[in-house]
């Protein structure tokens, strides 16, 4: 049987009618991100959101991890709340985060290390996605003794060794020149085409978005969806090969328009009279 026709077709993480607004203490104001946002996120869907920066994305993922909560509105994830779904979900930043006195072994371990995973267990684990990851060889070294890009692939294999249902992702890999940030998002399809998780990613990079999505979304201001897009690329997708077809080229085309032209929107806002 075919692997679509098993899935389920809920959504995995949903976030309904949320307002978000911050208060700056030292003057009172307050300003609202997010005035009744909606999203949902298909289990093992691969969701990429790309928006001006300010305009809440990283909001958005931490409303998801739990780490925000939100003036109105619902978050559930896995028809739980986000803290009680903790379990099933992976939070990857644009910076590492690794631990400075652990090795990147010792690093990749951590979470199962947390679970109770026997040590054997832990071990081929790691040294499975690290070998998937190409960091063969690094296992024994340091934080400080690896490259920006070997960092984040130490991060990405701690996220992917707990087997999240979902990952949270922002900005994974725009930390790294272009083309170790190519390499590693070649290897990260690689491992997601294997389990497909639903997966939340946050990006600037119009490229990385219509190549790894199932779908875009272009926030704009107060969280305001502008356009949803589903791609047509299906998958397995070979990275070398779709950014040079021509409907790659047309969609990217309309994503950087759409941007430009929401920029521009702002700066009419912006400007004197
Ligand atoms: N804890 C906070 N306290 C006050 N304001 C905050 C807080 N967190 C975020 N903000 C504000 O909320 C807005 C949205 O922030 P957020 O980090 O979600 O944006 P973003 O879309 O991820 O931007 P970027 O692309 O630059 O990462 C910004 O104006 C930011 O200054
Ligand atoms: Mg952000």
């Amino acid at each position: 049987m075919p692997e679509e026709s098993v899935k389920s077709t809920g959504p995995l993480a949903q976030l309904s009618g949320i307002t978000v607004r911050f208060e700056n203490h030292a003057t009172g104001a307050v300003t609202t991100i997010l005035e009744n946002f909606n999203l949902e996120c298909g289990d093992g869907e691969f969701l990429v959101i790309v928006g001006r920066s300010g305009c809440g994305k990283t909001s958005v993922l931490n409303l998801l991890a739990g780490l925000l909560d939100p003036q109105a509105g619902q978050v559930q994830v896995k028809g739980k709340s986000p803290r009680a779904a903790r379990e099933h979900l992976g939070y990857m930043f644009a910076r590492d985060a690794l631990v400075p006195s652990r090795t990147a072994m010792g690093n990749v371990e951590i979470g199962l290390e947390v679970r109770g995973v026997g040590r054997a267990e832990r071990r081929a684990r790691a040294h499975e996605l690290m070998v998937r990851l190409g960091l063969a060889g690094a296992e024994d070294r340091y934080p400080w003794q690896l490259s920006q890009g070997m960092r984040q692939r130490v991060a990405l294999a701690r996220t992917w060794a707990l087997d999240p249902d979902l990952i949270l992702m922002d900005e994974p890999f725009a930390a790294l020149d272009a083309q170790t940030r190519e390499a590693a998002r070649v290897q990260f399809l690689d491992l997601w085409e294997r389990r497909r998780s639903s997966v939340i990613f946050v990006t600037h990079d119009l490229t990385e978005a219509l190549l790894l999505g199932d779908r875009v979304i272009i926030m704009g201001p107060g969280g305001r969806i502008l356009e949803n897009i589903v791609l047509p690329f299906g998958r397995p997708r070979d990275s070398s090969e779709l950014p040079y077809t021509n409907e790659f080229r047309v969609l990217e085309r309309k994503l950087h328009a759409l941007l430009a032209h929401e920029q521009e929107q702002d700066q009419e806002l912006m400007a004197p009279v």
